[in-house]
């Protein structure tokens, strides 16, 4: 391997912390899928992240499956893609330890996702929180991963990649981890939540009501979408007039998402349409495009071993291309002996 070619290279991941949501999937695992074939792809269940808040051990076993279920009911194909979870890969957690020796207190301090997560409690979240980004950091560039399709919320990690990749090559003289670009979808790339357009929709936010579910009922579904807070106008006949109305934004930029259009289109097609229409129609979309992904995934939920079976298999392939990539940074440190 020389040091400064860079095969583009995809690689992503989900927490398995609570269940999937619309948001996951529009901004993340439907992504994968349009990006799988382009290049070569891993998808990883990244279970050594969720352990940074507290996890039942059963609870997140299950989750582990029901992450990696997702993902092969929504169209990614171990042939194709590298489909595994983190801890079965040891050396993410040895270039995760190199990182923290990299990246600096600062670049932590800066991270928006930790000052919203720990809040007011930042003493007593675990260390692991607030080292979080340079684990992520380490999952990217053990396979010098190009490409990282995520949502927005994701962004001011990628680019602490960025930096951590850069004071790596500039400390050591070297050309040797890949500056790696974020990619994130120009709609849907931040699904808010459904009772307060200005917050991000999340698997941990206080009420279910707020969010769709990958495992809703269509009924659920419905509901959820019927009592999403909106404002009381109607759709606007314009794309720009929806700017100042998030809410309404929200819902526009989920149909779009969901059936492959822009917004611009979704207004052609509904724009003056009171939400006593759009909602119903919104509702049916959903269902129509979940509820197939839903069913498959209890399908396989069912055959547990399968999943364990697919799961153990790419590992294996993702230990392999870590291999030599975690071998050659612990040359360049000097840990050899
Ligand atoms: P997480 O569930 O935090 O592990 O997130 C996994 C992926 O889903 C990341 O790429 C996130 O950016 C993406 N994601 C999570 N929530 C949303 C959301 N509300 N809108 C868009 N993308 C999201
Ligand atoms: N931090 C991401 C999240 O919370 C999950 C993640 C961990 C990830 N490692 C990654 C995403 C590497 C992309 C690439 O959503």
């Amino acid at each position: 391997m020389t040091d400064t070619t860079f095969t583009p290279r995809v690689f992503s991941g989900i927490k398995p912390s609570g269940g999937l949501q619309l948001g996951n999937y529009l901004g993340a695992i439907k992504r994968f899928v349009g990006m799988q074939g382009e290049m070569e792809a891993l998808y990883c269940v990244v279970d050594l992240h969720a352990i940074t808040v507290w996890q039942d051990p059963v609870e997140l076993a299950h989750g582990t499956r029901e992450v990696a279920a997702g993902y092969l009911a929504a169209g990614l194909d171990p042939t194709k893609s590298i489909l595994f979870n983190q801890s079965r890969v040891s050396a993410h957690a040895e270039l995760g330890w190199i990182f923290n020796c990299v990246a600096r207190v600062g670049w932590m301090n800066r991270m928006t996702q930790f000052k919203d997560k720990a809040g007011s409690n930042a003493e007593k979240v675990s260390l692991g929180l607030y080292a979080y980004p340079s684990l992520m950091a380490a999952d990217i560039l053990l396979y010098h991963a190009t490409h990282v399709p995520v949502g927005d919320d994701q962004k001011q990690h990628v680019e602490l990649t960025r930096d951590i990749a850069a004071k790596f090559n500039h400390d050591y003289g070297v050309d040797f981890f890949p500056l790696t670009e974020p990619v994130i979808g120009t709609h849907a790339a931040r699904v808010m939540n459904l009772r307060d357009g200005t917050k991000k929709m999340s698997k941990s936010g206080e009420s279910d009501m707020e969010r769709i579910n990958m495992r809703d009922t269509a009924d659920q579904i419905a509901k959820k979408f019927r009592k999403a807070r909106t404002d009381p106008e109607p759709l606007p006949e314009a794309v720009e007039s929806l700017k100042d109305r998030p809410e309404a934004r929200n819902l526009v930029e989920i149909y779009a998402s969901l059936s492959d259009t822009t917004p611009e289109a979704v207004i052609a097609e509904h724009g003056g349409a009171g939400w006593g229409t759009f909602k119903p129609a919104l509702a049916d979309l959903a269902v129509a495009k979940l509820a197939p992904i839903s069913d498959e995934m209890t399908r396989l939920m069912d055959d547990p071993a399968e999943i364990d079976r697919i799961l153990a298999e790419g590992a294996d392939r993702a230990a392999a291309l870590a291999a030599p990539i975690l071998q050659r940074t612990y040359e360049i440190v000097g840990l050899r002996g």
